[in-house]
């Protein structure tokens, strides 16, 4: 058997614009999927997974191919999860060639499902380099990445950027506008997240935004704005400057609000962190439930955090100064 991890995310700038060609800066964090695949004799693909939880949000399911998961869990996320392993697996037998090959998978996650964390680019990232691993293959970093990225493209129905995947194959700080993916270098930043115990539905969301775009030239220049905030973003980190950082980020909450994705949790959430003293703070991710990110060196944001109603979870997140790990 071989296993692999791959980190979570947060956006500190850019979701949502990155779709349509505007840059953002995801970061990856100390949470991570790990993915143990194991050949088998036959071709079936067996897939297991447990813990997918994080306190105050557990998702158990063991699914098999034969038969329906056992879960309490909204079915469109559980049927999205199993849809990134077998596709991801699907790219495992197109590297090596074994097209008939079946596994074993076992995942055990630390992220959250659809919460804005990256939990499904984590799972594909470590799914296909587990895989491959398995049959003799170690992939360079950033072929894992395109391959993890093919995966998201083809279970999101094309709609989806290169951003996460990216990030959860490389670690660190990256920088990714349309197909030029970056790393950067980034102050170690105090995350603090802060999570509804919900998730949002990517796909709705982007094509909100898309809609949103095309009927109205305010909501593009919207989407602009954003772009312009990340190349802002991108000299208050290469300066160090938390303030800066802090202050975009807010500013980017703010458009991303405008253009309907924020929810009245995510607001809560990034208001008891503004009034603890957090430098800034922002949903990341999709939005519509899940996850905001917040700047606090202090305990204060994560206090307030988990006195807000609709909060349901905060933790601090160490910055993944690494992406794929190989475990076995
Ligand atoms: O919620 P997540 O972690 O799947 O992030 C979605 C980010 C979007 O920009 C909204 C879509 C994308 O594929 O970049």
């Amino acid at each position: 058997m071989a296993v692999s991890s791959a980190p979570g995310k947060v956006y500190l700038f850019g979701e949502h614009a990155v779709v349509y060609g505007e840059p953002a800066v995801p970061c990856a964090i100390e949470v991570r999927a790990r993915v143990g695949v194991e050949k088998r004799a036959d071709s079936k693909l067996r897939i297991h997974a447990e813990d997918l939880s994080l306190d105050g949000f557990t998702v158990e399911y063991g699914g098999t191919a034969d038969g329906p998961p056992d879960v309490d869990v909204q079915e469109s996320l559980l049927d999205a999860a199993m849809g990134y392993v077998d596709s991801a697996i699907e790219q495992v037998r197109d590297v090596t060639g074994e097209d008939q090959v079946g596994f074993d998978v076992t995942i055990e996650s630390d992220i959250p499902l659809g919460a804005g964390l990256g939990s499904s680019a984590a799972v594909a990232v470590a799914a296909i380099d587990a895989g491959t691993r398995e049959l003799g293959t170690t992939l360079e970093t950033d072929e894992l990445a395109e391959r993890a990225y093919q995966t998201e493209y083809e279970v999101q129905g094309g709609q989806a950027s290169r951003a996460d995947t990216f990030c959860s194959a490389t670690g660190g700080a990256v920088r990714v506008e349309g197909d030029d993916c970056r790393s950067l270098d980034a102050p170690d930043l105090p995350i603090v997240v802060g999570f509804d115990g919900g998730a949002g539905d990517t796909g709705k969301l982007v094509a909100g935004v898309r809609s949103l775009r095309e009927e109205y030239e305010f909501a593009a220049d919207t989407v602009e704005s954003i772009g312009d905030i990340v190349r802002n973003g991108e000299q208050a980190l290469a300066a160090d400057d938390i303030e800066e950082i802090g202050r975009l980020m807010d500013f980017n909450h703010g458009l991303l609000s405008a253009l309907g994705v924020s929810s009245r949790s995510l607001d809560s959430m990034v208001w008891a962190a503004r009034n603890a003293g957090a430098h800034g703070a922002k949903l990341t991710g999709a939005g519509g439930g899940g996850c905001i990110v917040a700047l606090d060196p202090t305990d204060e944001t994560e206090t307030a955090l988990s006195y807000t109603p609709g909060c349901e979870d905060t933790f601090r997140a160490e910055l993944a100064e690494t992406g794929v790990e190989r475990l076995e």
